[in-house]
């Protein structure tokens, strides 16, 4: 059976951003599984419009459906701002519709609590786009898995949740596949 397309979605673009280095760090856990073929999608690399300001068919929005539709299933790297998600992912999400229908995504957050509001508005936002969010949610604290809020030092605790997080998404990526 060809293995399943997982895109982890890098979702802030800012200078200085540590969202490369959380993606980064989940790619290196998930190519050693061996079960799909992860990429990194970093949202830097597309450089959306505002969705209305465009024709509507321009070559950034034309890729970043078309790499939609290339995957099966997503993880989010998603940094909190303001207690929600980044506003360069609610554009990127916002940007497409039936390339996100009938996939599974986990979240991975981070932030002074772990991220957890921003991953909790992430989730509502992914039932409106038909996208399943596993239950399994890895959260990172800018206190204790980053030095000086920069650089990111894990804990080793994480890879078993990171584990079981993928664990779902390739299960469910899986099943959806089957709907579509
Ligand atoms: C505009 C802005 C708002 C932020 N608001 C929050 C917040 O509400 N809660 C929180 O835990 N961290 C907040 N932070 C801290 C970010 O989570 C932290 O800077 C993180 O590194 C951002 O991700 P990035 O480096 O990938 O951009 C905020 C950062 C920015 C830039």
């Amino acid at each position: 059976m060809e293995k399943l397309n997982i895109g982890i979605i890098l979702g802030s673009t800012r200078q200085g951003r540590v969202s490369p280095q959380v993606g980064n760090w989940l790619k290196d856990i998930a190519d050693k599984r061996g079960d799909a073929n992860y990429e990194i999608v970093d949202l830097a690399d597309f450089k959306l419009s505002f969705l209305g300001e465009g024709t509507g068919e321009e070559p950034a929005l034309t890729a970043w459906t078309d790499k939609l539709s290339s995957l099966d299933g997503f993880v989010f790297v998603a940094a909190e701002y303001n207690h929600s998600i980044t506003g360069v992912l609610k554009n990127a999400l916002d940007s497409a519709r039936d390339q996100w229908h009938n996939k599974a995504a986990g979240i991975v957050s981070y932030g002074s609590t772990g991220g957890a509001r921003a991953a909790e508005h992430l989730r509502g936002i992914l039932g409106e786009l038909e996208v399943a969010d596993v239950r399994v949610h890895p959260t990172l604290s800018l206190f204790t898995d980053f030095e000086n809020f920069s650089t990111f030092k894990p804990a080793e605790l994480h890879l078993t949740n990171v584990n079981l997080m993928l664990d779902q998404v390739v299960a469910w990526s899986g099943a959806l596949k089957t709907l579509r």
